[in-house]
């Protein structure tokens, strides 16, 4: 063979049976082959087989599965970022003359797909607060309503919805389920009759803040019904972020532990201080959603928002004045970062919905990251002395 063939034909290297990696390989090829068409037509091909990467691919399919597990339900969809599995479930249950319930305490870009480019496509939006139980029921109750999007906790309010009235009341109704559980996490929620979870893989599950992904999850039928159009829209998950997606999640359940420990120290910490008018952390005892939050979750998660009594000048100037929390969007990876609220998060909102929201101008989010919290509490003290004296 001339060497102008064998660098396209490489002899393979093949492992003696029994002679196993001990972490799973990358297959970062994109074709997979059979010996004949015969075989690739099987039915065991069919069920369990791989041909094209945009379809399947044995290194996301074995995320896909352990996440489907730690979340209680038996598959998932990964995709290429966290706003590609919204996607997914939206495009893939709805349709022209639908509607969907979302709420003014959403994640910003979720609020954004479903009001300002679902109706394109002629699919309407009702917007209320995740504590109206009546509003959402009245919503339900409407014929053209098939889908409710939401979050628990919400990102940035952390507030926490009470998902055994939402879901019981979407069954009664009909409406299909759809919670993007990224704060809470793989571990949370599993145990109520939820339809979809839909989690940035960004955030907790990568947990380095280097990689970007998401996935979609779900009983298998489910799965079924939208996995042809995850194949044709194309937006999958690399299997080389795949893997870098189940390498942290390998230490996926102590960091969220240290997470939301050092997110516990600084929301109580917060709540001492006099430059600090309001604290919002689902494990306060004095928070709103705390008595809900502790039948709901394990763990509370790292992210903690607060309000300074001050102006929104003021309010960045702090920002400004940490050194260990970066100023940035995101949350979930190792280090703490810091957001200004309005700014990152509520500028879709009108006044009113802001003040709906509880979103003002010295409105800041912490998420937290896994240093020692001594040095974070110190951190955020050293700020609040340089602006507030
Ligand atoms: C609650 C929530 N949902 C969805 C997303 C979108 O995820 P991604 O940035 O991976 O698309 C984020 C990102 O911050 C989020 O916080």
């Amino acid at each position: 063979m001339k060497k102008q063939t064998r660098v396209t034909h490489p002899k393979e290297v093949k492992l003696l049976d029994g002679n196993d990696a001990v972490v799973s390989p990358v297959y970062r090829s994109v074709k997979f082959t059979y010996p004949t068409i015969a075989d690739s037509l099987s039915a065991d091909a069919k069920e369990h087989g791989f041909d094209y990467t945009r379809d399947s691919n044995p290194t996301t399919r074995e995320l896909e599965l352990l996440a489907a597990e730690l979340q209680d339900r038996d598959d998932a969809i990964a995709t290429g970022s966290g706003m590609a599995a919204i996607w997914l479930t939206l495009l893939g249950l709805l349709e022209a003359g639908d509607r969907v319930v979302i709420f003014v305490e959403s994640y910003r870009p979720n609020r954004v797909a479903v009001r300002r480019f679902l109706p394109k496509l002629g699919v309407q939006f009702t917007m209320l607060s995740v504590h109206d139980l009546d509003g959402i029921e009245q919503a339900f109750a409407q014929d053209d309503t098939k889908l409710v999007l939401f979050e628990a906790p919400t990102n940035p309010m952390l507030q926490v919805p009470d998902l055994a009235a939402i879901t019981a009341l979407a069954k009664r109704h009909d409406v299909i389920t759809v919670l993007d559980n990224t704060f809470a996490g793989l571990h949370n929620h599993g145990r109520y009759e939820l339809d979809y979870f839909v989690h940035s893989m960004t955030k907790y599950a990568n947990g380095h803040g280097d990689a970007m992904g998401g996935i979609v999850i779900g009983e298998k039928q489910r799965i079924r019904a939208i996995k042809p159009l995850a194949t044709n829209m194309g937006a999958v998950l690399d299997p080389g972020v795949a893997y870098l997606m189940a390498r942290g999640l390998k230490t996926y359940y102590l960091r969220y532990e240290r997470h939301s420990e050092n997110a516990q120290v600084l929301a109580e910490w917060l709540a001492g201080r006099k430059e600090v008018t309001r604290v919002f952390y689902p494990g306060l005892k004095s928070d709103l959603g705390h008595a809900l939050a502790r039948q709901q979750m394990t763990d509370f998660g790292g992210v903690v928002t607060f309000d300074l009594d001050a102006d929104k000048d003021r309010t960045w100037a702090f920002i400004d004045a940490l050194e260990l929390f970066t100023t940035t969007a995101s949350l979930g990876s190792t280090e703490s970062l810091v957001a200004p609220v309005k700014l990152y998060l509520g500028t879709d909102l009108s006044a009113e919905e802001q003040t709906r929201a509880q979103i003002g101008d010295s409105t800041v989010r912490f998420a937290v990251g896994i240093e020692h919290a001594d040095d974070l509490v110190a951190d955020v003290e050293q700020a609040l002395r340089k602006v507030f004296g």
